[in-house]
């Protein structure tokens, strides 16, 4: 049985919290993107908040002019985002909730909480041609608000089965394959993302709606002890041994 290989889209935001952390120009998150591309990254995920505490705007202007693959902006759903995301028209735009206060994108977004909001505003993305996803929790409701919206697909947070352990990890895990398989029954693509590493990434890879993983923190931190490079080949190795797949001498997917 052939199996589909998930794309890796890999979020460089803390390359810009390094750097941002000194005020200078060192790492620079877009030659981190063009490294992680050559390492085999399908894609870049770049998520431009409010406060621009990592990615800046012209951080956003130079991916879109050097990158050769697509480029995913995280994005508050505020006029603002709207704009830039309309000036730029990436390949997708992940609508993510924002909190100023949290250290990181905390839960999902609360679509069917906001659905009088977010309907226009997911339709004025895509009536640009830009591919949008909705970065929510595992849960059945907001999968059919999303599809109700009509998002192109739907991100699942991770997050919260990466911290758990034990029986609550495998309840969480349960979520998401459960989860997976609603969007596919409702003809939805269904990404994950949040938190994942090593340790967790073969039990995700093995849930087989999942079409791609955006992964940051984890790569980037890796990367003080290996190398970007090495880090990302290291990501994509579990992916495909967690999804089955591997290559044989032809370069074809095969049990
Ligand atoms: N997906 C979304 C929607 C996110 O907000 C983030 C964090 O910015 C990620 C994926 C990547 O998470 P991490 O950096 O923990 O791998």
């Amino acid at each position: 049985m052939y199996h589909n290989r998930i794309r890796l889209g890999v979020n460089i935001d803390h390359v810009a919290t390094i750097r941002n952390a000194r005020g200078g120009i060192h790492p620079d998150p877009v030659e981190a993107a063009l490294l992680a591309v050559k390492a085999g990254a399908d894609g870049i995920t770049a998520h431009l908040r409010e406060d621009r505490r990592h990615i800046s705007d012209r951080d956003i202007d130079l991916l879109m002019e050097k990158l050769n693959v697509p480029l995913n902006l995280e994005m508050a759903a505020t006029e603002e985002m709207l704009t830039i995301a309309l000036k730029h028209k990436p390949a997708s735009a992940c609508i993510v909730p924002e909190k100023r206060q949290e250290v990181t994108t905390e839960g999902g977004l609360d679509v069917s909480g906001g659905y009088d909001y977010l309907s226009p505003y997911v339709q004025k993305l895509r009536n640009a041609n830009i591919s949008v996803s909705l970065f929510i929790d595992p849960d059945e409701h907001q999968i059919r608000a999303s599809k109700k919206i009509g998002a192109d697909k739907v991100e699942l947070h991770t997050g919260t089965y990466v911290e758990k352990v034990g029986r609550d990890r495998k309840e969480e895990l349960d979520r998401l394959r459960s989860s997976a398989a609603l969007c596919e029954k409702l003809d939805m693509e269904v990404h994950a993302g949040h938190g994942l590493n090593y340790e967790t990434i073969e039990e995700i890879a093995a849930i087989p709606q999942f079409t791609e993983f955006n992964i940051g923190h984890f790569l980037i931190g890796e990367a003080i002890f290996v190398g970007l490079e090495q880090s990302i080949q290291r990501m994509i190795e579990l992916m495909d041994k967690g999804r089955g797949f591997s290559l044989d001498h032809f370069g074809n997917g095969k049990d």
